[in-house]
């Protein structure tokens, strides 16, 4: 599975992503917001490779973003938990210095093409933790909605049609040649 966008691409994770995904998740600049992970490689390249089967069977897919331009790597984003007409995306990052302008929304309405026309899902469901306040507002000002709040997290949906509905206008954000001068 490979799906490609104006600027950039997503394509499945493999073993030799293991350093890159270890290095993003070790960054304090990334990791404030995300779930802790163990500074070890080997045990980085061993999930990799026990994911690789929940790939196969069909319910989780791991993706590295990359730019179209030089290929070089510049983020994660991962759909999981797949439920009966919903799935979850998380593991979300993109690197400050590597990333396009639009990577953000590219990336945002890939995972929605994935979800909803590659697999058939009508709903999506995704946590944020409270203070990361610029991905609440991210997801908000595209339609999801907050279902519910623990200590930690705000639990969000969002809609097919809420997705295909902002769709447009993301389109013509992400088309919009740069302005000259
Ligand atoms: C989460 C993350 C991937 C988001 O990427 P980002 O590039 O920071 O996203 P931004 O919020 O800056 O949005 C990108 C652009 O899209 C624009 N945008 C966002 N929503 C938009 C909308 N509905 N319509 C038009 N433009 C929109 C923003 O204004 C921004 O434009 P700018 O660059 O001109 O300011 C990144 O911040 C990150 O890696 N964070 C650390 C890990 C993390 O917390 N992950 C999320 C866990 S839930």
């Amino acid at each position: 599975m490979r799906i490609e966008s104006k600027t950039v691409r997503l394509r499945l994770v493999e073993p030799d992503d293991a350093s890159f995904i270890l290095s993003l998740r070790l960054d304090p600049k990334y990791n404030r917001f995300l779930s802790e992970v163990t500074n070890d490689v080997d045990a980085q390249r061993r999930w990799i490779e026990r994911y690789k089967q929940d790939e196969r069977d069909r319910t989780q897919f791991y993706f590295i973003i990359e730019r179209l331009d030089d290929g070089s790597r510049c983020g994660t984003v991962r759909l999981y938990d797949f439920r009966q007409d919903s799935f979850c995306w998380g593991s979300w990052i993109l690197l400050e210095e590597n990333k396009t302008k639009t990577a953000a929304l590219e990336s945002t309405l890939m995972v929605y093409d994935v979800g909803f026309d590659e697999l058939g899902f009508a709903k999506s469901h995704f946590d944020v933790r409270k203070g990361n306040e610029k991905v609440v507002k991210y997801h908000e000002r595209m339609g999801a909605v907050r279902v519910s709040e623990d200590d930690e997290n705000f639990y969000f949906e969002i809609t097919k049609d809420a997705v295909d509905q902002v769709r447009v206008d993301f389109e013509k954000v992400i088309h919009k040649e740069p302005r000259k001068g």
